[in-house]
């Protein structure tokens, strides 16, 4: 879109801002493969004892669905913005699903940590008495359920998680280091939910078992949401970290990536990046998160706002009421999502967005300064995200192969999908199409639930793996009993 052909573009100023914020965001074939090779080394790196800037977890989900699962089972789906909890009833590949979902409120993120466990002990007191009748002391059978934690976790057993560090704006004192299923458990016993914690799961790992119930060549699952990350299944004898444990070499060991702490100079980190980083609760972790989650999105285009109305060359908004655009994380992805789906030529959608949620009137030329950056930094956000899928398919050595993704990113921002499939063709350097219809060699596809479902599916695997005496990864056999 060319500014300075619009009528009444005022100066050359912006056409420079927009050339500007292009050279930022944008990321040539050549550089996605620079990071996309570090991100190789860095996934290995994860995996051995001294570590690398990825922690790659394993998970101890040390099978996949056969697709014969069958049961109930509860779910507890807490990650960055609802808290859901799901009742699931597996039916050999298919599966009914009843479920409530509670808006994790602002104060929650940075509270207590005991207010946090009672939330979510209170939702699922909630939800049995709802579904299952009112609770009586010791008179109802444990329901078993898998607890989707999604945040970073060293799990030395499939049923405990010690949080490395809180992610996606969370800052709730007295977590990180510890073993948070004790603390949760503490809560459930003090209102006598019955409920027996059977597995502690990232949203990755319940996206990639979940996806892989219903179609078998989903080798990786993703989420695209507030955060970021990805699962895949890796031969424990590629796994030194685990080396001492003397696992078989070929036994499958989902690990859980926390891709969005990768880190390398090669990550073109824009000033946007680094205030965001300096601001966040943790400052230097989740480099690459901070760059292409959701929940960072509206903030990096509301940091270029109010730096373009702020720069006297530009006069970006002049005369306007800028106290709202001032208010950090004001703007969430969905702002975005809504700028780059406008489809009127005049952008009038995205005028009226910005005056009934900013009380701002851009100009023509402002419109299309807005939509530009939108689209830069929804185009950097799915390019990036392309790396780690690529990154984990050369790893692996999928030259084909399916991806679960799940997200609101994924799901609802325009254009991501498309936006990464082109990336992934230039990094791994695919053949042009010879028909439209054709699949991709890796297909990134929408996953099934992978909290509430694959939670519930991880579940039923451990219950199994306990039943045949497998206990590698369990730490509290009586559990299960
Ligand atoms: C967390 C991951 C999670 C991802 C997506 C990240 O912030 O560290 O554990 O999988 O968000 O929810």
């Amino acid at each position: 879109m060319a500014v300075s052909s619009l009528p009444g573009a005022p100066d050359k100023d912006l056409v420079n801002q927009i050339k500007r914020l292009e050279e930022l965001f944008t990321i040539d074939t050549a550089t996605l493969k620079k990071i996309t090779h570090h991100f190789v080394d860095e996934l290995t790196r994860g995996l051995s004892v001294e570590g690398g800037s990825i922690p790659m977890n394993p998970t101890w989900v040390m099978s996949e669905p056969t697709g014969h699962e069958t049961g109930e089972y509860l779910a507890l789906d807490f990650g960055g913005t609802n808290l859901r909890v799901c009742q699931v009833t597996l039916k050999e590949r298919n599966f009914d699903i009843i479920q409530s979902k509670w808006r994790i409120r602002e104060e929650l993120k940075t509270g207590v940590a005991e207010e946090l466990w009672d939330f979510l002990a209170d939702c699922l007191h909630q939800f049995i008495e709802t579904h299952h009748g009112p609770i009586t002391n010791n008179t109802m059978d444990k329901i078993p359920l898998g607890f989707t934690f999604s945040y970073p976790a060293t799990q030395n057993y499939i049923d405990e998680g010690t949080l490395q560090w809180w992610t996606k704006g969370f800052d709730i004192a007295g977590v990180e280091g510890h073993n948070v299923v004790p603390m949760f458990e503490a809560a459930l016993r003090q209102r006598g939910v019955p409920v027996k914690l059977i597995a502690l799961v990232n949203d990755t790992t319940g996206t990639l078992i979940a996806s892989a119930y219903a179609n078998l060549h989903m080798k990786i699952g993703c989420i695209f949401g507030t955060g970021c990350n990805a699962a895949y299944i890796e031969d424990c004898g590629s796994i030194p970290k685990l080396a001492h444990l003397n696992l078989p070499s070929n036994t499958p060991m989902v690990i859980n990536c926390e891709w969005g702490a990768f880190n390398h100079r090669t990550l073109p980190r824009t000033p946007y990046d680094t205030s965001i980083d300096k601001a966040s609760p943790r400052p230097g972790q989740q480099a690459f998160e901070k760059m292409v989650a959701g929940l960072y999105l509206g903030e990096i285009f509301r940091l270029i706002m109010v730096d373009l109305h702020s720069n006297p060359e530009t006069h970006v908004f002049a005369g306007q009421d800028m106290s709202k655009l001032q208010n950090p994380y004001s703007l969430d992805s969905s702002f975005l999502a809504a700028i780059e789906e406008d489809p009127t030529d005049n952008l009038s959608n995205t005028l009226e967005l910005f005056q009934t949620q900013l009380n701002i009137s851009p100009n023509l030329p402002e419109l299309q300064l807005i939509r530009r950056t939108a689209e830069l930094i929804g185009t950097r956000a799915a390019r990036l995200s392309a790396c780690g899928v690529a990154a984990i398919s050369i790893k692996k050595g999928y030259a084909s192969c399916h991806v679960g993704a799940d997200g609101s990113v994924f799901q609802k921002y325009p254009h991501f999908k498309a936006r990464g499939a082109q990336a992934l063709r230039e990094i791994l350097d695919w053949p042009a199409k010879q028909d439209p219809g054709e699949e991709d060699p890796i297909e990134i596809l929408p996953a099934e639930d992978g909290s509430g479902v694959g939670a519930a599916l991880i579940a039923a695997l451990t219950l199994r793996r306990v039943q045949e005496g497998n206990m590698h990864g369990i730490l509290h056999p009586e559990r299960f009993s």
